[in-house]
């Protein structure tokens, strides 16, 4: 199994430029199937979701073509519907968008149910109540999602139970090219919303609101490619943000839209953290010890549940007793029994972790739960003591383009261990 090796406690200097957003890119590239177009999409993070994504789309008899790393064409004229291949769809959860795009483009969906991180619960009975509102008939059985509509979708107005990224995208997705006018109340903010919705509208789709509470989706009947670049990731901003104050030293994390690292760069301030704002980027440095910090996580423009584990680890370096709720998910605190391997004392009761900061964390050998746990371990490793190994690293390489070269380029001592046969591409989530 590939690992991934570090000698940790060096502070990093240097900068490191951020990669297109993992889940503007999911929702983006398999929203092509509706455009039936060919579109040129840019700044495509070269990770293993969006190569799975691709992959989900050549079996549909799409024709994907990499240009370069970060930018593909995809043409979706000869796409047909049918079984999404489930050892694809299962390794990772935006698979979920498969359904919306093929109801909106086929007016069925046959899906398998996705996979992702597992947080504990993850139901998707928002997006269903999405369809069905819009008249499709959908069943979940034998580990498929059966979606289809003899007389094809109607726009109609939708309040969402929960604020939910995924039943936002998807039901906006599916009302694209819906007859009529489509309204979802209680909609989410995130930044990945909005990105969806402007790849759309500049496909021809007419979608207004996206980014506040209520979207509105007039339907169109046909749309056209485009060229589109995908916005900068900001939990990859954050993460690297996170890295430079748990290991000291001055790092400049270029290719961001600060209003979008808002909430993280308010945190690292109020725990001694000097923040300074450029147009497109932001220098992070620790001014000196750590303070503790209590927060929660909470939808966009919250604290972002995906910066839960690598605040996590910024609180384990602190001195004093931070506190932190998870807003979002059950189960969000995995990492923690990986983090007490390296020294750290934390307490778990249900949705809040307790955690005694003691200014340091010692190697160890841990595991990358999930994929933003699987970060927090590498920066956990990079500010300890001692070596850490890091096992189950195909989750970091889910969401994270060329984690070794970039962390490597601003000094740190890391190094990918490949094992052959390692099977690391073909595991579950
Ligand atoms: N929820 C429901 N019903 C639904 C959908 C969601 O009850 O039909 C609940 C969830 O259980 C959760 C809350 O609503 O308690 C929010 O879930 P949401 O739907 O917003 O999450 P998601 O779509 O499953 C996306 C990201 C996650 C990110 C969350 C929250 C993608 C592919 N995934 O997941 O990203 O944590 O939004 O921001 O966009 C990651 O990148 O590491 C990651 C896990």
């Amino acid at each position: 199994m590939d690992k991934i090796v570090i000698h940790g406690g060096k502070p990093l200097n240097g900068e490191i430029s951020v990669s297109g957003m993992k889940n503007a890119a999911v929702a983006i590239v398999l929203s092509t199937l509706l455009v039936e177009d060919k579109c040129l999409i840019e700044n495509l993070p070269d990770i293993a979701d969006i190569n799975v994504s691709l992959e989900i789309l050549r079996s549909m008899g799409a024709k994907v073509e990499r240009k370069d790393r970060n930018t593909a064409y995809i043409d979706t004229r000869s796409a047909k519907q049918g079984v999404s291949p489930y050892d694809l769809v299962r390794k990772m959860r935006a698979s979920y968008y498969l359904i919306g795009a093929e109801l909106g483009r086929f007016g069925r969906a046959y899906v398998g149910c996705p996979g992702g991180c597992d947080f504990g619960q993850r139901p998707i009975d928002q997006h269903i109540k999405g369809f069905e509102a819009l008249g499709a008939k959908v069943t979940v059985r034998d580990g498929y999602i059966d979606a289809n509509t003899d007389e094809g979708l109607k726009g109609t107005s939708i309040y969402m139970d929960v604020v939910t990224v995924g039943g936002t995208i998807n039901t906006m997705i599916a009302a694209v090219k819906a007859e009529g006018t489509t309204i979802i109340e209680n909609a989410a903010h995130e930044p990945h919303v909005v990105d969806t919705a402007n790849f759309l509208n500049a496909c021809g789709a007419k979608i207004s609101g996206a980014g506040t509470d209520v979207i509105k989706i007039r339907g169109v009947k046909q749309l056209h490619g485009t060229t589109y670049p995908i916005i900068p990731d900001m939990i990859e901003a954050g993460t690297y943000m996170i890295l430079a104050a748990a290991t000291g030293g001055r790092i400049r994390v270029s290719n961001l839209i600060p209003k979008h690292i808002d909430s993280i760069s308010a945190k690292l301030v109020e725990m001694n953290v000097n923040v300074e704002e450029e147009d497109e980027a932001v220098v992070v440095e620790r001014k000196g010890d750590l303070s503790k910090v209590n927060i929660k996580t909470l939808p966009y423009p919250g604290f972002p549940t995906d910066m839960n584990p690598q605040i996590g680890v910024l609180a384990c370096l602190a001195n004093g007793t931070s506190m932190i709720t998870e807003g979002v998910f059950e189960n969000r605190f995995r990492y923690v029994e990986e983090l007490k391997r390296m020294g750290a004392e934390i307490k778990v009761d249900g949705r809040v972790a307790v955690i005694s900061g003691k200014g340091e964390l010692m190697g160890a050998r841990v595991r990358a739960v999930d994929l933003r746990a699987g970060i927090a371990m590498v920066i956990a490793g990079l500010a300890a003591s001692g070596i850490t190994e890091i096992d189950d690293i195909y989750h970091i390489q889910r969401g994270y383009e060329r984690v070794i070269e970039k962390l490597s380029a601003v000094g740190a001592d890391i190094k990918l261990i490949h094992v052959p046969d390692s099977g690391a591409y073909d595991k579950t989530e």
